[in-house]
């Protein structure tokens, strides 16, 4: 499709506003149907407002290609992230933004080389098989919370060499405040002064003091051992820019700690809706079990036996169509910028909704209908480009995308090969917090085979 050119300053098509905030009360009441909504009945660009923050929601594919690689330049993160997320993470990768970005994108990317992640195969397979362990044949647990729980020791373990069991609650639960947090405070109406007290900030400063705890004790002990373990936390120690200058521990306490929140929270949700689906469509269980069983029989996975198990993939791929677990993402505009055939004015953001992508009429046959098949290597060729988008796109593409594609496969290996996962609690809402989740945790059977 072409656009034509700019040629006056339309706004592109907007929801009727409530009489209060815009769309606050659309919006917030439940953004999901929300925004699926804007989509059916405006098609490739829609336009709504919170307050004096105006979004253009970006759905279509060709549109979103713009954004995130033709026209990237004209865009950084958003502020609102940058203010809320920037509490806890600093500058790290996640948030930064120009040449301090690049030169951090830079030291971080070779430990998530191809052959660098083929050596966490390991370490995942053993986490896995720790939990699997644990379970008991009939018990319900809350998938959620093992899977949170899991994903965090493995990052710890592949990433920075360390082994948070100890503190893996008191991370989990100041995470968890984190994310809340982050999520209130961007929705918040009313912003109370800083030196304001309240008991939310008290818990918010304690959560960031944990947090800074655990991190740099982990570099602290890492600078005097002076030991090089060949990990990304050795990278990050050792590694110099182009001008020879390294990075300063709390610029390495910010990447270390934005890794351990974008590389556990997102896989741990994607694994969790992957069992609820399969517990919803016991043929396609079945089939990832039979592929599982056959390459494997009783031993554990490892990293030669994931080609052998290309089913497996499929499902974990089409889980992350249905509930992407970056469900969506921001982008603020720096200058004003044409996408499509509207000028997006400087200072506002642009939004970017896989979960609505995900979902388009016209991109994907009957899309709410769980079908691994989408992702056999025939298929995946056709999804057009930017149509699929679970780890965003262009040069801000998720740096850890091969490692939770890995990852996840192995660890559904490893946890179907012995146990069927089945539903315990009557409905399931997945809740859009900065990533998407099952509303309350899922609570499921474990069933030995
Ligand atoms: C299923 C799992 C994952 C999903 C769905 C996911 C999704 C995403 C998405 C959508 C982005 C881009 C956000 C944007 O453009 O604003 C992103 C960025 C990022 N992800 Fe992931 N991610 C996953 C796993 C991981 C893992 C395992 C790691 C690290 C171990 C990681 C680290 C990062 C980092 C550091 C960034 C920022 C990259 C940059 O801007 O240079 N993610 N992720």
């Amino acid at each position: 499709m072409t656009y034509p050119d700019i040629t006056h300053d339309l706004t592109p098509p907007t929801p009727a506003e409530g009489w209060f905030g815009g769309h606050i009360l659309q919006y917030h009441g439940n953004p999901l149907p929300f925004l699926l909504n804007n989509m059916r009945e405006y098609g490739d660009i829609a336009h709504f407002r919170v307050f004096k923050y105006h979004f253009y929601q970006v759905n279509a594919p060709e549109l979103v290609g713009q954004v995130l690689v033709k026209q990237a330049k004209s865009f950084h993160k958003s502020v609102i992230y940058k203010r809320t997320l920037g509490e806890y993470l600093g500058n790290g990768l996640l948030i930064s933004d120009g040449d301090f970005w690049k030169r951090q994108r830079k030291m971080a990317q070779p430990a998530f080389h191809t052959g660098r992640i083929h050596a966490y195969a390991d370490d995942m397979v053993d986490y896995s098989l720790k939990l699997r362990d644990q379970w008991q044949d009939g018990e319900v647990v809350n998938v959620a919370e093992d899977m949170m729980r899991l994903t965090l020791f493995i990052v710890a373990k592949t990433l920075f060499s360390a082994d948070v069991s100890e503190d893996a609650k008191e991370v989990g639960e100041a995470l968890d405040v984190l994310l809340h947090h982050v999520v209130e405070a961007s929705r918040r109406v009313v912003r109370l002064p800083d030196w304001m007290p309240t008991p939310q900030k008290r818990r918010k400063q304690q959560a960031i003091e944990i947090l800074d705890n655990i991190t740099m004790n982990i570099i602290n002990e890492r600078r005097t051992s002076g030991e090089d373990t060949g990990d990304l936390l050795s990278m990050l120690l050792m590694m110099t820019d182009d001008n020879g200058v390294g990075m300063t521990d709390s610029e390495v306490r910010d990447e270390v700690l934005t890794l351990f929140l974008a590389g556990h929270e997102t896989t741990a949700n994607a694994l969790t809706w992957t069992f609820y689906l399969l517990s919803q469509h016991p043929d396609i269980e079945a089939k990832v079990y039979d592929e599982i069983h056959s390459v494997l029989g009783d031993r554990p996975p490892t990293l030669e036996d994931l080609k052998q198990l290309p089913y497996t993939l499929m499902v974990f791929k089409e889980s992350m169509r249905l509930y992407p677990p970056a469900w969506a993402f921001t982008r603020q505009a720096i200058e004003d910028v044409q996408i499509g055939e509207y000028t997006i004015p400087k200072k506002w953001d642009v939004f970017i909704v896989p979960y609505v992508i995900h979902r388009m009429p016209d991109l994907w046959d009957d899309p709410e209908r769980f079908d691994p098949e989408r992702f056999s290597p025939e298929n995946e060729k056709q999804i057009p480009r930017y149509a699929y988008l679970p780890f965003g796109g262009g040069a801000r593409v998720c740096i850890g995308n091969s490692f939770a594609l890995m990852e996840g496969h192995l660890v559904l290996a490893t946890l179907l090969q012995r146990y069927k996962l089945e539903l315990v609690q009557k409905t399931v809402e997945p809740e859009p917090l900065v990533t998407l989740r099952p509303k309350g945790g899922l609570h499921m059977r474990v069933v030995k085979r």
